[in-house]
């Protein structure tokens, strides 16, 4: 029995792929390198020492789903493939509609047609909006502020039906809050090609020299120092709650979301100061305008996913700031 891992070569995915291989699990994986490297592939294998196969394709297509499902015994899938940029969502919603909810209908129907029920799905605590108390439970009422929410939103309703519609679906709703880190390895994480949207990206891109200067995006929110809080989960942590989501998935049918964070939030100076003290290097920073859809704090309670999966989040901010500092430094002198 193998695990399918769409959009495998990201950088949830690839940690994904490491966690899976190195708990003895079989994997096959597929990808169209639209926001990826090639050479994950190896660098996985070369973490792991184990070998898998490697699907390149679109999991809008469905003939290559269908002949991964007619040449693998698959079990399980964990579907990350999709577009994740709100910015660019907000600019191109019809891109993000159908590759999100193309993608994922297709994958549906091909596991459906395999009779393979089982299926860990990406979410995020976007689905949450703007929460009216922290910290967030898998209760709260759901919205979204932006095409890429509402897609994830759209997805999760999806695979609220399809298990209505027939009960021995087994679905695990990720809701993820802010990944960071990267493998300690240095060899897989993230460090987009663009100007990146998010943090830590945008810090360590300063940090290494590539960009100037930080723009902090307010400092007169409701929060300890006015900048926004958030809750950062190392990808490795969050990584190994897909194993954890994979056994329940496994052993047991139903439909159940999970908050994967740590439960603490860090404001972004918290996060600059912190990044700046544990690698010894300076981050320029300005305080500009608030950033247009922003909510001002937004933190877990993960204590379901503790109850339900017997997972927890165990590595601290100062760990998140080396990793990831230490992975873009690594792939800079290759
Ligand atoms: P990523 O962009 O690094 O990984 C997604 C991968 O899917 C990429 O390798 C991309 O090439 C691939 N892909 C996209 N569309 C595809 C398609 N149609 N067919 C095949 N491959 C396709 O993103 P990530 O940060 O690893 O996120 C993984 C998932 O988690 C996404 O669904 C994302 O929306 C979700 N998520 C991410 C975050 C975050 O902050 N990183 C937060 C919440 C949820
Ligand atoms: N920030 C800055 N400067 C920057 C980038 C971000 O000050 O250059 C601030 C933001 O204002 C926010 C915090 O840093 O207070 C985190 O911002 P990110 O862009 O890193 O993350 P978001 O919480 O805005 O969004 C992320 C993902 C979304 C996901 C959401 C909820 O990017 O996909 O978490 O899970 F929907």
């Amino acid at each position: 029995m193998k695990i399918l891992v769409t959009g495998g070569t990201g950088y949830i995915g690839s940690h994904t792929c490491v966690e899976l291989l190195s708990a003895g699990y079989e994997i096959v994986v597929i990808d169209n390198f639209s926001n990826s490297k090639r050479d994950v592939v190896d660098k996985i294998k070369m973490i792991t020492n184990k070998d898998f196969t490697f699907y390149e394709g679109d999991c809008c297509d469905k003939d290559i789903l269908t002949k991964m499902f007619d040449k693998n015994d698959i079990g399980a899938v964990i579907h990350f493939a999709g577009f994740k940029a709100v910015g660019e969502s907000v600019n191109e919603p019809l891109k993000y509609y159908r590759n999100n909810l193309d993608s994922t209908i297709t994958l549906l129907e091909v596991m459906k047609e395999h009779g393979c029920k089982k299926i860990v799905f990406s979410s995020s605590a976007t689905v949450y909006g703007k929460p009216d108390s922290l910290p967030i439970k898998e209760d709260f009422p759901l919205s979204t502020t932006n095409p890429y929410g509402t897609t994830k939103l759209m997805i999760e309703d999806i695979l609220r039906d399809l298990y209505k519609s027939d009960n021995t679906w087994s679905i695990a709703l990720l809701r993820y809050f802010n990944p960071i880190g990267a493998h300690t390895s240095g060899l897989i994480g993230e460090n987009p090609n663009d100007i990146p949207n998010n943090l830590m990206p945008y810090i360590v891109k300063v940090a290494t020299g590539e960009l100037e200067i930080l723009s902090v995006f307010g400092n007169d929110y409701d929060t300890k120092d006015g900048t926004g809080v958030r809750d950062y989960i190392h990808v490795v942590d969050l990584s190994k709650g897909h194993i954890k989501a994979i056994e329940k998935v496994l052993s047991e049918s139903g439909i159940d979301a999970y908050n994967l964070g740590t439960g603490n939030g860090y404001s972004v100076l918290e996060i600059v100061n912190t990044f700046m003290k544990v690698n010894g290097v300076d981050v320029k920073y300005k305080i500009v305008d608030r950033r247009p859809g922003d909510i001002d704090a937004c933190f877990a309670d993960p204590s379901y996913a503790k109850e339900k999966l017997n997972w927890e989040a165990t590595l601290g901010i100062e760990d998140m700031c080396r990793d990831s500092y230490n992975y873009v430094k690594n792939v800079k002198e290759d």
